[in-house]
């Protein structure tokens, strides 16, 4: 019992690990995420087929398999080890981002038509359109859809851990393997991943409020 309290630190360090992780994936994914919404909704086919492409892979294959696959098919290939932090960050981006891409496109055209060619008989040039006009309405959409997937992005980054990242869940086990007690570290592991999620929520919900507002 007392080397598990002992032990709280070591875990509570992977608080930092699994934030850290979540926001440079989060981050590097919705860049991607805005590339290939770009892509799908412009006037390029070739672009639009390698974007769909992409979406279509990267969300039928399963991203515990996507995570493995850069870590072990890297070093194989290229003969450079990489770290499973660095594999887990793009295994997430590249996932995150085929999934983003489709919340902004979706929330982008589920903007009636009817706006966009009034603005265009107006002669408003299209980044206005999209700026002041289609975006401030798409948004609403948006956001509760990318809240979602940072959600999501912090209890699947438990995942990186079987590759040997030493996030909370790793960190969690390492405490019970030492202690052979599995109760106090996975319950404090739990704990920890349901605050961080809870915290989402209600910021989540805060800014939808706020969102709403102009309804
Ligand atoms: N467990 C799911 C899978 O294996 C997670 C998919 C990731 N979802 C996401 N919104 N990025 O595919």
């Amino acid at each position: 019992m007392n080397d598990v309290l002992n032990s709280i630190p070591f875990i509570l360090k992977g608080i930092i690990v699994t934030l850290e992780f979540v926001v440079v994936s989060g981050i590097l994914g919705f860049v991607i995420g805005v590339l290939l919404a770009l892509a799908k909704m412009g006037k390029s086919k070739g672009l639009k087929r390698v974007a769909d492409g992409y979406t279509a892979i990267f969300r039928g294959t399963p991203l515990l398999l996507q995570l493995i696959y850069i870590y072990y098919v890297t070093p194989q290939v290229t003969g450079w080890d990489i770290p499973a932090f660095a594999a887990g960050v793009i295994a997430f981006s590249l996932n995150s981002g085929a999934y983003v891409s489709e919340i902004i496109r979706a929330g982008i055209q589920s903007i009636d038509k009817g706006q966009f060619e009034a603005a265009q008989a107006l002669n408003l040039p299209y980044w206005k359109t999209m700026r002041h006009i289609i975006l401030p309405q798409a948004i609403k959409h948006i956001l509760p859809a990318l809240m979602n997937e940072y959600i999501m992005l912090v209890k699947e980054s438990a995942v990186i851990s079987v590759i040997g990242a030493v996030d909370i869940l790793r960190r969690a086990q390492i405490v019970a393997a030492d202690t052979f007690n599995y109760l106090m570290p996975l319950t404090i592991a739990l704990v920890i991943y349901f605050t961080m999620v809870r915290t989402l929520e209600v910021f989540g919900n805060k800014l939808e409020k706020r969102m709403s507002y102009s309804d």
